[in-house]
């Protein structure tokens, strides 16, 4: 079992160092976490001990494990990761001391080293600590960040710790572990649309983004090159991703076909409107005694439908059925009439999974007649599942995945 040692010292960002060590054991593997004293102040070896499943090292002497536990995790480590690496670890890197658990691991090593700064950006941009990172770069070792930003100090600049996902593909990376989607570019849609009634007032949906967004950043984990396009959502665009803001589901069938060529798969997990008002008016609708109101509502087109008509042989389609009963029937069905390889269903009137949840229960339909019911689980491992039925059909729908543009 390839085996990351985690280092984690005492900056305000080791609490998204949970985050980093949490995707990497989630990927099968075995990750051994040393922190510094100062960590700990910050987050409890508890937090990590959870996520990682392996007791957490902190103690050079006195300590619960082996009597020369350095020695053994610097000979166990694959790579050695320090996540968040502060001036002070990088200091003691570049001139080899070794006071503690974890400086003194770094210093046994022969296991690559990925660190991901993270500081106050007075701290960042002092003479010392660039002439740090450049001994430490010149020696091999590897850098992750650090971002620009706001800080934890309040102030703004340089000194961010690299994004979770950002870690987590440089650790994978550097260990060989290319994903299955390494190569491919992949589209997603997120989000719900919006079609506008006048200029203040729009028929959405419940859709938060979260399926999409998710499918995003794992697409990224796993080495495809993402392209997100997403109704208005509050979420971040996941690092990495090249994300397309649109509101209806016009815009999103422009911004979805002007991208499709070259993509070895499309995973619509967006929320498109089926229908869209006939006329929209210029000016805000007013009450005005108004006894009621009829709007007119006119289909909206098919993207999906579309893109499947326009599909080069190799590209994997995704679709997604949200349904409020007789989910298989329906999600068969739409399968069978769209013609996607994939649908992903979901009974959306459950209360708790869905909508605006972190959580989806869902059933993967494919072409084939195969079908995989899934338990309840986090949208990205979800979307981990779904990225997992694709690349298993990458290259084997109908010939060779096209060629990027
Ligand atoms: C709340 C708090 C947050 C801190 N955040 C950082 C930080 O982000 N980066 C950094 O280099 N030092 C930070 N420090 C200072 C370090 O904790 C200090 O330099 C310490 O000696 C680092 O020890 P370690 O590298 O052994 O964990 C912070 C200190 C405190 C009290």
């Amino acid at each position: 079992m390839t085996c990351v040692v985690f280092g984690v010292t005492g900056g305000i960002a080791a609490y998204k160092a949970v985050e980093v060590v949490r995707r990497l054991a989630e990927r099968g593997l075995d990750v051994r976490v040393i922190m510094t004293e100062h960590a700990t102040r910050l987050v409890g070896p508890d937090t990590f001990r959870a996520v990682s499943g392996n007791p957490v090292s902190v103690r050079l002497f006195d300590a619960p494990g082996p009597a020369m536990e350095h020695i053994s995790l610097a000979r166990a480590a694959d790579l050695v990761v320090v996540a968040p690496a502060t001036a002070n670890i990088l200091a003691k890197m570049a001139h080899g001391l070794a006071d503690d658990l974890l400086s003194t691991t770094l210093l046994a090593t022969r296991a690559p080293v990925l660190v991901a700064p993270a500081m106050n950006r007075e701290m960042y941009r002092h003479p010392a600590t660039q002439d740090n990172l450049r001994k430490l770069r010149e020696r091999g070792v590897h850098v992750v960040g650090p971002e620009s930003g706001a800080l934890a100090c309040g102030e703004e600049g340089e000194g961010r710790m690299a994004e979770p996902p950002a870690i987590v593909e440089a650790a994978l990376h550097i260990l060989g572990l290319r994903g299955d989607l390494s190569g491919h570019r992949v589209l997603v849609t997120a989000g719900g649309t919006r079609e506008p009634l006048d200029p203040v007032r729009f028929i959405g949906n419940r859709s938060s983004g979260k399926m999409g967004h998710a499918l995003a950043e794992t697409a990224r984990e796993l080495g495809a090159e993402v392209v997100l396009v997403s109704g208005p959502t509050s979420l971040p665009a996941p690092p990495g991703v090249e994300r397309v803001m649109v509101e209806t589901a016009e815009e999103m069938r422009r911004e979805v076909l002007s991208r499709f060529a070259g993509c070895s798969a499309v995973v619509m997990a967006a929320a498109v409107a089926d229908f869209t008002p006939a006329r929209k008016s210029e000016e805000k609708i007013k009450r005005g005694g108004r006894e009621g109101l009829t709007v007119e509502l006119v289909p909206t087109p098919d993207i999906l439908g579309e893109l499947c008509a326009r599909r080069s042989p190799g590209q994997v389609l995704v679709g997604f059925a949200a349904e409020t009963g007789d989910l298989l029937e329906k999600a068969r069905k739409k399968l069978d009439d769209k013609g996607v390889d994939i649908l992903v269903a979901n009974d959306v009137s459950r209360p708790g999974f869905g909508f605006d949840s972190d959580l989806n229960q869902a059933v993967i339909l494919f072409r084939d007649g195969r079908e995989e019911e899934l338990d309840v689980m986090p949208k990205r491992e979800l979307a981990l599942r779904i990225w997992k039925a694709v690349s298993g059909l990458l290259g084997s729908v109908g010939g060779q995945v096209p060629a990027q543009t």
